[in-house]
């Protein structure tokens, strides 16, 4: 049976080319075929086709004929629940919750390396810019997941004593952060869970007032919250802790959902468990930066700050993987017999946020530190995701995604 990537080929679809939102609507339609879901990116997924490349097909019908996923991460076939990926990054949320058995039905992202790493595993383009995409225009789903920004978000223009005081309803105070864009789309689709993901700080920052007016907004649209602060290392050898924000229709649950987060295991990775063999001299430092490194973190405790580079314990956890590790690795090092330490391959990286090694990586070396580094820890999301979905399901309302649709 043809693949998926003979399809492309066929259509003579270069990704790096074709991460515009027609490819996006082709490839949603592909993945919701046959079902109600696909209503949403026909119509503009056959304009694609004819508009830019249907040249090349033989058959005008050519995009209906069934075909095999090639890739590493297929779309689940027969879903226990259905969901979208907001800020979706390389897909890391995504692919804790289709190994829960769901399936997404609409994916946003705008960054075109993190898109090109997103299609080579998922067969999907996400959408761009999500304060540019209508809610009316995302298909029904029982979960939004979201690991929005973790920019400083601040109540832009107005008082924190107006925004508290809820003289415009918190909903309209959180306008102008992307934040609003998650709610606007909660309070028009009104899925019957979410679950967004962020930085530990979202809690304490700006005294707090930023967390409340998000919860305060979240209840407002009709969701009663848990969140907690949950560290990855308890699966990986990895310092990574995060807020995790689960939320759940009123009208459906009346707040009786009983969601635990969930027990996590003894952490007992380690870093050496991570890494790769025969390594390439690339990853080591030169003698330049090494130096550098040294003399920054001397000087910096000297004045008795900062903890400066971060050579690790093959037998420990590293510290936080983050999106600015491609500038020169400083925080995590690997220390290396007789020469200068190295920094991790992108292969580390990935392992070190629980990634499978069937997961592609088609970017360069830096663009992939960026996106591991701003991603999650899969399994640790795939564990508090099994709770949400236990709740979920423990409620007797079928997911629509089942009804065929031809
Ligand atoms: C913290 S990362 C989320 C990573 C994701 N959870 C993963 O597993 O890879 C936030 C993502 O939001 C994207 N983003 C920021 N602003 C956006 C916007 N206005 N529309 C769509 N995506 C946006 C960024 O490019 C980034 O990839």
């Amino acid at each position: 049976m043809i693949t998926y990537n003979d399809i492309k080929k066929q259509l003579n679809i270069n990704v790096d080319k074709h991460l515009n939102d027609g490819f996006a609507h082709l490839t949603h339609y592909w993945q919701t075929y046959k079902t109600i879901e696909s209503k949403h990116f026909k119509s503009h997924a056959k304009q694609y086709l004819q508009e830019g490349i249907l040249s090349v097909v033989e058959e005008p019908d050519q995009f209906y004929i069934p075909f095999k996923y090639d890739i590493p991460f297929p779309p689940t076939v027969k879903p226990r629940f259905t969901f979208i990926d907001l800020f979706a990054g390389i897909g890391g949320i995504r692919l804790a919750y289709q190994n829960l058995g769901g399936k997404c039905v609409f994916s946003s992202e705008w960054n075109d390396f993190a898109k090109k790493t997103y299609e080579a595993n998922f067969g999907e383009v996400p959408f761009g810019d999500i304060t540019q995409i209508s809610e009316k225009s995302i298909p029904d789903h029982d979960i939004l997941l979201a690991g929005f920004p973790c920019q400083p978000f601040s109540i832009a223009g107005v008082s924190k004593k107006k925004a508290l005081g809820r003289k415009h309803g918190f909903l309209d105070e959180t306008q102008g952060t992307l934040f609003f864009d998650i709610a606007r789309i909660l309070k028009y689709k009104r899925p019957k869970a979410f679950m967004l993901e962020n930085v530990k700080n979202l809690v304490s920052h700006d005294k707090g007032n930023t967390f409340k007016v998000i919860s305060n907004t979240l209840t407002e649209v009709g969701y009663s919250i848990h969140y907690r602060v949950l560290n990855g290392k308890h699966f990986v050898p990895q310092n990574r802790e995060r807020i995790l924000i689960i939320g759940f229709r009123n009208d459906i649950f009346h707040g009786e959902e009983n969601f635990n987060f969930p027990e996590l295991p003894e952490s007992n990775s380690t870093i050496k468990e991570i890494l790769e063999e025969n390594v390439d001299n690339k990853y080591t430092l030169s003698d330049k930066l090494w130096n550098y490194l040294q003399t920054y973190a001397e000087k910096h405790k000297a004045k008795g700050n900062g903890f400066g580079f971060g050579l690790t314990e093959l037998n420990g956890t590293s510290r936080t993987l983050s999106a600015r590790y491609y500038k020169d690795g400083s925080e995590i090092l690997i220390p290396q017999d007789g020469v200068n330490p190295r920094r991790l391959t992108p292969r580390e990286c990935a392992r070190l946020q629980g990634f499978p090694d069937s997961f592609i990586i088609p970017v360069s070396d830096n663009q992939a530190y960026k996106q591991f580094g701003n991603s999650v820890t899969v399994p640790l999301i795939q564990a508090v995701g099994k709770q949400l979905v236990k709740s979920l399901l423990s409620i007797n309302e079928p997911t629509k995604s089942q009804e065929p649709v031809y």
